[in-house]
């Protein structure tokens, strides 16, 4: 790349272009489809070359320079907020000397001398999205996202959901209009939980907590916004009818009064040394919090000071964000391995040179799919585009929301001569079945992931489906967990589910007894037993859920149990649907929640001969229990219930169980949707929720009194 001072005229119109263009798009996937392809790090070396062109060439500034936007493009799923003042953007220190000219820069447009001391703030910044609350008379009356800074999308309902935005405020000097702003984030605890879930229902897992924080808080339906444990930080306002402090540190303060969270390494300070000196403490902190964070956001604290120092096109000249270094390391790509995960998907694995990754030790690293290793990816985030990855390459590793290693880019400059362009193997390693891509039936597209066809003679597949099989959520058989799992499949004593239940018998009878093993003694063998014993009574949607039907999770398990009630009728309903048309396939496409894809592959399931084998011979062992009627009848049922506080006379699960088996849904958290709230002791934000949105409210005497017990 040309320096930015060697430019011609010539060069740098052309170059300008060029990066208009290319930072649109990266604004449209990073704001719009929450889906960015660089690092933020490369995003602002963009932005910057484009300053400093600009700065170089005034007169070839262009109408559509990413000077003059924030954003992207507002989606337009949601209605439209106009921001009665703008929300914009920060501009941005790469190093102490910048922050030292910042400084600088504020003292001298302000005719301070060099020497005054000038307070300013010192807090992180949340990589997570912007949101702006308003308030009028106390009440929360609308949200808007940032959107193009301009105008955002109204996404009132789905902010309503979230725990941390009080619907009322409470305290001191409440304006009568009142914009709060700040950041709605993901937790890296509840993201990983949340991915956790998503990759045991066989769903994609998401990227990082700021995209999936931003997608959730995108939701059509604000059930699923409310199901996401969203958070929110207070730290900026928008318009105010009268600003009741004189400081940002104070105004800060009252939104904590009002009932906002605050970020609590937010510290005020009067020399350059004490900010950076809290930017490093927050740099050591980082690793340890919670919430994603990528700088630090320094403020002029005097409030008549910020409105004297004004904006500067997209961003306030009284604050900047101290960006903290990238996390990314070089490394080189040793080889790249294929797993086979239970549902037969092959994918690959980089095997890295290890390498420490913003102080952790990164060995491998996720490629998705042949797509993305062949740079054309459409899945996960594709390497810099249209860049292949070769055994042998050099390349650039950096950890996702902080969390999974991925790989960035590809340094073409280091590829060995004799690389080869890399190639899924269309054979199983495992199992040596052929693996192929599917096409999907409705798009008729190339499925991007490759998937061995040997099913249950799948060594890899029959491995995983086994430890599925034992999951928490299935089977659940204490002493059985993972590693057990894959030794009695190494042993060949357990090949399949059923073989689980035939165990005991066959031990008795056998030349190795189980308790003579490696990782076993007389008890731990007697008391497996005793606990394969235990469940050989099952709840129906348990059972169906540990067979890992493809697209049939817990929530499709429990579905189809409450829904048939017996495992005869279910598999008589999937007989009688494999044609995929007639009155059984109907029912089935037709049961609220069950899509299309999940009735199919559960009809495609029962009719493979091994799985139904499989079926079969495990219920000669295991009996499944009638999933309970659903009651129409009840109180409850249909309503949207929600239990918080400390239960006294039943479990959370007992409660839930309880309330479902009576028709009702139970939600985690209070929204307009929800019809009751049993509140038992502690009960604290929820609760208030209710009370303020006007939900009833039980405890759990008043809950047993309306259901029975
Ligand atoms: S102050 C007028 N403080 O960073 C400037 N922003 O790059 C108001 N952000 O759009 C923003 N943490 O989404 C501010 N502590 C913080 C922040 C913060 C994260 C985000 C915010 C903003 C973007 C600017």
């Amino acid at each position: 790349m040309i320096e930015v001072k060697k430019l011609t005229a010539e060069q740098a119109e052309l170059e300008l272009e060029r990066l208009a263009a290319e930072i649109a798009g990266h604004d449209a996937r990073y704001h719009g489809q929450d889906a960015p392809t660089v690092s933020d790090a490369d995003y602002d070396a963009l932005r910057q070359r484009n300053s400093a062109i600009e700065k170089r060439f005034p007169d070839l500034i262009r109408d559509d320079s990413p000077s003059f936007s924030v954003g992207s493009v507002v989606q337009s799923k949601f209605d439209k907020i106009t921001h009665p003042v703008p929300m914009l953007s920060l501009d941005n220190a790469f190093s102490d000397e910048d922050v030292v000219d910042f400084v600088g820069r504020v003292k001298r447009f302000l005719k301070l001398s060099p020497d005054q001391l000038l307070a300013l703030t010192a807090e992180p910044k949340i990589d997570g999205l912007s949101l702006a609350l308003r308030y009028e008379q106390g009440e929360l009356v609308s949200t808007a996202t940032r959107g193009d800074g301009a105008v955002g999308e109204n996404v009132t309902a789905n902010a309503r959901t979230i725990g941390d935005v009080p619907l009322q405020l409470s305290g001191d000097s409440v304006p009568d209009v009142v914009e709060v702003r700040g950041e709605v984030y993901l937790g890296k605890q509840d993201f990983l939980e949340l991915n956790a879930r998503m990759e045991a229902q066989g769903k994609p897992a998401y990227v990082n907590p700021r995209n999936t924080a931003a997608g959730s808080l995108r939701q059509l339906d604000s059930r699923i916004t409310a199901s996401r444990p969203l958070k929110f930080f207070a730290y900026a306002w928008g318009e105010v009818s009268a600003v009741p402090r004189n400081s940002q540190m104070e105004m800060v303060e009252l939104f904590q009064q009002w009932g906002f969270q605050i970020n609590p390494l937010m510290g005020r300070f009067d020399q350059v040394e004490q900010l950076i000196g809290r930017y490093r403490l927050i740099e050591e902190q980082r690793p340890h919090l919670d919430y994603d964070i990528d700088g630090v956001v320094y403020k002029v604290d005097d409030l008549a000071l910020q409105q004297r120092l004004g904006f500067v096109s997209r961003s306030p000249r009284w604050a900047i964000a101290h960006k903290f270094p990238a996390e990314t390391a070089i490394t080189i790509l040793k080889d790249i391995e294929i797993q086979v995960g239970r549902t037969g998907a092959l994918s690959p694995v980089a095997r890295l040179e290890p390498i420490t990754v913003g102080g952790v030790v990164v060995s491998n690293a996720t490629l998705h799919n042949e797509d993305y290793i062949a740079g054309i990816g459409s899945d996960g985030e594709p390497i810099r585009e249209g860049r292949d990855l070769r055994i042998g390459d050099t390349v650039t590793v950096y950890r996702a929301g902080d969390v999974i290693p991925k790989i960035l880019d590809v340094d073409l400059s280091k590829r060995p001569k004799d690389a080869q362009p890399y190639k899924l193997p269309d054979k199983c390693p495992a199992c040596g079945s052929d693996a192929v891509r599917e096409r999907n039936v409705n798009s008729g597209k190339l499925d991007s992931t490759r998937r061995c066809t040997g099913g249950f003679i799948c060594p890899a597949q029959a491995v995983e489906g086994l430890k599925h099989f034992v999951s928490r959520n299935a089977f659940d058989i204490d002493g059985l967990g993972e590693k057990q799992a894959e030794a009695f499949y190494a042993w060949g004593l357990v090949m399949n589910p059923a073989d689980i239940f035939s165990l005991k018998q066959r031990d008795a009878r056998s030349l190795t007894r189980l308790e003579n093993r490696d990782g076993f003694g007389k008890l731990s063998a007697t008391n497996l037993f005793d606990a394969i014993d235990a469940r050989r009574e099952i709840d129906l949607h348990r059972f169906i859920f540990a067979l890992g039907i493809r697209h049939v999770g817990e929530g499709n398990a429990k579905l189809l149990a409450r829904h048939y009630h017996t495992i005869e009728a279910i598999l008589t309903a999937m007989d009688d649907s494999s044609g995929f048309d007639g009155g059984a396939w109907e029912e089935l496409v037709n049961i609220d929640g069950i899509g299309e894809t999940a009735a199919r592959a559960a009809v495609q399931f029962f009719a493979d001969p091994n799985s139904r084998g499989v079926v079969d011979e495990l219920l000669t062992h295991v009996t499944p229990k009638p999933a309970e009627q659903v009651s129409s009848e009840s109180p409850v049922a249909g309503k949207t219930v929600v239990f918080t506080g400390s239960l006294e006379q039943m479990s959370r699960d007992e409660a839930k169980a309880m309330a479902e088996r009576l028709g009702a849904k139970v939600a985690g958290s209070v929204s307009g949707k929800t019809d009751l709230v049993v509140a038992g002791p502690g009960a604290g934000s929820k609760l208030k929720k209710a009370t303020d949105l006007g939900v009833q409210t039980l405890d759990e005497d008043g809950w047993f009194d309306l259901v029975g017990r």
